[in-house]
């Protein structure tokens, strides 16, 4: 049988480890929202340690089946390492992986930083840290373009084939095939180009922000490839948002402004595709939100149908500009 991180075997596996001695003071919880992995805080408040294990999993917990390599647990650890050190400060440190069970041990970030994404659907935006987002995917983007390195390190394609271009992109065109013709370009320009180190899940619901300090997590589909789907991917997220708490819409704009010019500032203007390039694919991952396997789980029905016609709208006419639908 593989090992199964769980909350009630974190602490026997830590002490497996040697990471800290067997305990009964050893206090485990499994993190809310882990769909893809398994997720648990663990603190011994003799010892101090305080730190998250988390594991990929190999089907995800999801209504339909969806299989996914657990490799993507050594793909995280190296992007986090490699993006701590461009950025320090805005990852968590890692402090074990333990390749052989695909778990990785990260320090636990403090408490009074909170879920960005639940900031939202509680009225907070936090839209000054709209530029902080923008400064640091440009600088990763930037630093790690043309590098050989980083290109043969992140080369497996595959989690971000399975996580994020078949049930996304390939599933929102089979469901909608009325816009096939105008998603099909996008996908192919994400499969075609190998420029830089992408993220791939680069939005608000991974993101931490309070007086502590700003942290990006969970890099498991990091990949070699098109910058733009970082950018269509968090910008996704604030139309989103906006579509569904209207009276933040002003906010979430200066936000979502202040997040491509720090983009731009890091990374150079036009470093991954021009305005209408990165409104389209980010319309086309509007769509993945409303029509792909994985729904956005903050809609209610009229704003999943609201969501979707502005997702068509900058589709169809990204020229106009990502707001152009307000
Ligand atoms: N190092 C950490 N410190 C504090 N909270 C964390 C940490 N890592 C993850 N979390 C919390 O657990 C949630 C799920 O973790 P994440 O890495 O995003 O896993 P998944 O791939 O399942 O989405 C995050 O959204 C965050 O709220
Ligand atoms: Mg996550």
């Amino acid at each position: 049988m593989p090992f199964e991180l769980t909350a009630a075997n974190a602490a026997a596996y830590l002490a497996y480890r040697g990471l800290v001695p067997l305990d009964p003071a050893i206090l485990a919880e499994e993190l809310p929202g882990g769909v893809s992995a398994a997720v648990v805080a663990v603190r011994h408040p003799p010892s101090g340690l305080a730190v998250v294990v988390k594991q990929a999993l190999p089907q995800l917990r999801v209504a339909d089946e969806w299989l996914a390599t657990q490799r993507r647990t050594e793909t995280e650890v190296a992007a986090m390492r490699l993006c701590g050190e461009l950025t320090p400060g805005s990852v968590p440190r890692v402090l074990d992986a333990d390749p052989g069970h695909h778990v990785m041990v990260m320090e636990l970030l403090p408490a009074d930083t909170r879920n960005w994404q639940a900031e939202i659907a509680e009225g907070r935006a936090h839209a000054d840290a709209g530029r902080w987002a923008g400064s640091t995917l440009g600088r990763w983007h930037a630093a790690t373009a043309g590098s050989a390195d980083v290109a043969s390190a992140f080369d497996d394609f595959e989690a971000f084939e399975q996580l994020r271009l078949r049930p996304f992109l390939e599933t929102a065109m089979e469901r909608r095939p009325e816009l096939a013709a105008e998603i099909a370009p996008r996908l192919a320009e994400l499969r075609a180009e190998r420029r830089c180190l992408v993220h791939g899940d680069y939005a608000k619901k991974n993101m931490l922000v309070g007086p502590s300090g700003r942290f990006v997590l969970d890099f498991e589909v990091a990949h070699y490839g098109n910058p733009v789907f970082d950018l269509g991917f968090f910008l996704s997220f604030v139309v989103l948002s906006a579509v569904r708490w209207g009276a933040l819409t002003e906010e979430l704009r200066q936000l979502g402004d202040g997040f491509l010019s720090a983009y731009q500032a890091a990374a150079g203007a036009g470093f991954a595709g021009d305005p209408a390039a990165v409104t389209a694919h980010t319309a086309c991952l509007i769509l993945a939100r409303t029509d792909g396997k994985s729904p956005a789980q903050f809609f209610d029905p009229p704003s999943r149908e609201r969501a979707r016609e502005v997702g068509i709208e900058l589709l169809r006419r990204p020229e106009r500009g990502l707001w152009s639908w307000t």
